[in-house]
């Protein structure tokens, strides 16, 4: 371990290098527990883990069950629990939102369908808790049922909301907190547990993530009209041609004339760019700041992440969990 990097911003590289043992045992877990008795289920499993992904929530619950002081075992455990809850979300999300394109693949919807993939997501989500429950730990099971059922919650209040123009911040905010917040919340916590912590460490590390989780769904939701499909593996543009109106849209629509909220309104309509081009849509979005607004309002997240973590004792670990602050609200994919 470098502790002349002490101090110092670490690279992606280098937060990854810390845990890049555990991580690897992660994968091993996640590949062993991915087998079925069904072939679809365990090739479902397969090709979303093999498509990568950033492993962003199994880093999470390794680096805070080290920064707790340990984690071992356990905190392995976790994050290929974790890893497999979210993959078993983006498995139905894909469904719900008729998805073609997931990590720059075929979605898994797309090439199995939609009533395989139901069951195949409920099947890792099993999977997922019969890994936990081998803990024979309460508060994990706890942690992680009522963490799905903020998360269904979330889709759920979303697919209410498909196709609305009238989305304000607040219905935003709170779809952010319950599709992404919730989960980063819930890996700090699982980490912070594995690591033998106490509540009040742990409840501090969950709100450390909770904030980074705020700041990378309005960062997920800002890609969404500003990135390049290649780059961020799934369609640009994809969310209002779905019928979602995210916060970048509800700032500039605070502002819109009505004729520019008409362009908004036959989109939603037409669930497609073919009248009014989404670059019409880019340039409502300049016109009015969307972007610029929801990117303020997400570093507004990552300084309150970086405030909570800056109170604990200064390690790699604490320095890695500070460094990925930048990584959220840097990304672009
Ligand atoms: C995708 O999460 C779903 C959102 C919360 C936006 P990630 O962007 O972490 O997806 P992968 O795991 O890296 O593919
Ligand atoms: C995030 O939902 C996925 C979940 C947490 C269920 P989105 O629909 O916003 O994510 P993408 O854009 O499909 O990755
Ligand atoms: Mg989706
Ligand atoms: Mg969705």
């Amino acid at each position: 371990m470098n502790l002349g990097k002490l101090g110092q911003a670490l690279s992606a590289r280098e937060i990854f290098d810390l845990i890049q043992h555990e991580l690897e045992l992660v994968e091993q877990r996640i590949s062993s527990e991915s087998v079925a008795s069904v072939e679809a289920v365990t090739a479902i499993g397969q090709y979303l883990q093999s498509a990568g992904g950033k492993r962003l929530r199994p880093a999470l619950v390794l680096l805070s069950a080290k920064l707790a002081g340990n984690g071992g075992r356990t905190a392995v455990q976790l994050g290929a629990v974790v890893e497999l809850v979210h993959a078993a979300t983006l498995v139905h999300d894909d469904v719900i939102d008729a998805a073609q394109t997931r990590r720059g693949r075929p979605s898994t919807n797309f090439k199995w369908g939609n009533h395989t993939c139901v069951l195949a997501g409920d099947w890792l989500y099993m999977q997922a808790f019969q890994i936990a429950l081998r803990e024979r730990n309460f508060q994990i099971l706890e942690l992680l049922i009522g963490l799905t059922q903020m998360m269904v919650e979330g889709e759920l209040i979303q697919l209410e909301r498909i196709g609305r123009i009238g989305v304000t911040e607040a219905d935003c905010m709170e779809l952010v907190d319950r599709k992404t917040a919730c989960l980063f919340s819930v890996c700090a916590r699982l980490g912070a547990l594995a690591g033998n912590a106490d509540a009040q460490f742990q409840e501090k590390l969950g709100e450390y993530a909770w904030n980074l989780g705020m700041a990378f769904q309005l960062v997920d939701d800002v890609l969404d009209f500003t990135a390049r499909e290649k780059t961020l593996g799934k369609p640009v543009g994809g969310d209002l041609r779905e019928g979602k109106v995210t916060l970048p849209l509800v700032y500039a629509l605070e502002c819109a004339s009505p004729s520019e909220r008409r362009l908004v309104e036959i989109i939603l309509q037409q669930r497609s760019y073919d009248e009014v081009p989404f670059a019409r849509i880019l340039a409502l979005l300049e016109k009015y700041r969307g972007i610029e607004r929801v990117k303020e309002r997400a570093q507004t997240f990552t300084d309150k992440a970086r405030n909570i973590i800056g109170e604990f004792p200064e390690s790699p670990y604490q320095r890695a969990l500070l460094t990925v602050t930048e990584l959220v609200t840097e990304r672009d994919h």
